[in-house]
């Protein structure tokens, strides 16, 4: 696919359901008793492949010819043992918080995925998973394909987050709820705290305290195991990582307004935004309101000049998905943008420090890599672009659509080598972004 030099966008776009919330409301429905509704559920691959794996599991899923989706839940700890391998696609989020309910459940099971997520790191879930009674073997270094042992008497876990991670934190609490007692997390620096929203929304109780360590404040996130969950109407917001592409692209059109309808603002998720607005980004929240105990805004976004920045490595967790975007508007931005803190997204979909500065370098653009930050050099205008040369995005989405975004601002066009893995997070990507006037061709 190709994105050619577009003139501005224009228009009002309703994006499709936050990747993290549709995951978490399928595998809290399979565990819950009763019906459980999801308006809006992301339906891009990774989702359904969380459904396909609940439903393996016993879980009855179904989507009606509205849209909506049901979830006939088999309580906590309830779940039979899959009688195939269940295959996560491209989902580290599905696979970890996957790994976590099966945990905690009498079976066996074994899970896989594609290229990508066969070479992700699972051992920073199956290394404190381990402590509830489960057993895990997996390939070389921790990855898919790996098989699960269940533990038949889990017991409640107690960890302190080694990495800010909402994957491992969310993990560790799935396996907590058939394990009796309480199960404590602790993060030093908040993640997305999902999990902890729609557990206490269908029943469970859990609390989160400040507390001290080592002088430093952190969080303390407790568990009171084998609730009884009940099923819930869930209504997904718009999903911010997926509004970080046409926001980004918007402001890097002048003469661009865009509406962004429904777009989830916890607090956790947009690091994004403050960053754009610091550096300059003309973006105007409106309509502020809370759905399903999220709360969501519209977003009136406006193209013009933006300034570099440094972003600080405490806004990572906040903002861990939307680095390769950011990149591509400091591309276009009055000076140098440096990021820090960037050394988990080495191992998401792709390294995506290393995808997005040979991205960049390949479009002409003055790069630094470093083990854990970024730097780019702004243009103060359009990038050159592409060189003829396709961008490899590594079966990633993010990288992708990034990318795309960055031709549609640059001077030449821009050629990604592989569009496919869009559809995981952000099935009608070309097809909304057309609507707004952007000039994406297949090849
Ligand atoms: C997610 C957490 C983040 C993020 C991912 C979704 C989640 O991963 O990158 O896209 O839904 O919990 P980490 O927890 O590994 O940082």
């Amino acid at each position: 696919m190709t994105a050619q030099p577009t003139e501005a966008l224009s228009g009002t776009l309703r994006l499709p359901g936050d990747k993290s919330i549709s995951h978490r409301a399928l595998m809290l429905g399979g565990l819950a008793v009763g019906e459980t509704t999801i308006d809006g559920l992301l339906e891009g691959e990774d989702v359904l492949c969380t459904a396909a794996a609940m439903r393996a599991l016993g879980a009855e899923i179904e989507r009606d010819e509205n849209g909506q989706w049901h979830v006939w839940g088999r309580g906590v700890g309830g779940l039979g043992e899959p009688d195939n391998v269940i295959d996560m696609g491209n989902s580290g989020t599905g696979a970890r918080l996957l790994l976590g309910i099966l945990a905690s459940h009498p079976l066996t099971a074994v899970l896989t995925g594609d290229a990508s997520l066969r070479g992700r790191p699972m051992a920073r879930v199956t290394d404190p998973l381990a402590a509830c009674g489960a057993e895990f073997i997996a390939r070389t270094g921790g990855r898919l394909p790996l098989t699960v042992v269940g533990s038949r008497d889990p017991l409640p876990l107690d960890y302190e987050l080694p990495v800010p991670s909402a994957q491992v934190k969310s993990a560790v609490l799935l396996a907590g709820l058939n394990a009796p007692g309480d199960t404590r997390v602790v993060e030093r620096e908040a993640t997305r705290d999902h999990s902890e929203r729609m557990l206490a929304y269908f029943g469970a109780t859990i609390r989160r305290s400040e507390i001290e360590i080592e002088g430093c404040m952190a969080s303390e996130i407790v568990l009171s195991g084998q609730p009884e969950l009940t099923g819930r109407p869930v209504r997904v917001p718009a999903d911010p990582s997926s509004a970080a592409f046409p926001l980004v692209a918007a402001l890097l059109l002048p003469g661009s307004q865009t509406r962004l309808i429904g777009v989830g603002m916890n607090p956790q998720r947009s690091g994004l935004l403050t960053t754009l607005q610091e550096m300059g980004g003309d973006i105007e929240i409106t309509n502020a309101r809370e759905e399903g105990g999220e709360p969501v805004a519209d977003l009136l976004v406006r193209g013009g000049p933006l300034e570099g920045v440094e972003v600080p490595a405490a806004r990572a967790p906040s903002m861990i998905d939307e680095y390769p975007v950011l990149a591509m508007a400091a591309a276009a931005a009055k000076g140098r943008t440096v990021m820090k803190g960037l050394g988990e997204l080495r191992v998401k979909e792709s390294d995506r420090l290393a995808t997005v500065a040979r991205g960049l370098n390949l479009c002409g653009l003055e790069i630094e890599e470093g083990p854990d930050s970024l730097t780019v050099e702004g243009v103060n205008g359009r990038p050159p672009g592409g060189n003829n040369q396709p961008i490899q995005t590594e079966l990633d989405h993010r990288i992708a659509m990034s990318f795309l975004v960055l031709g549609m601002a640059s001077e030449r066009p821009v050629q990604i080598d592989d569009a496919t893995p869009i559809a995981t997070s952000f099935p009608d990507f070309t097809k909304l972004m057309q609507d707004l006037g952007a000039k994406l061709t297949d090849v």
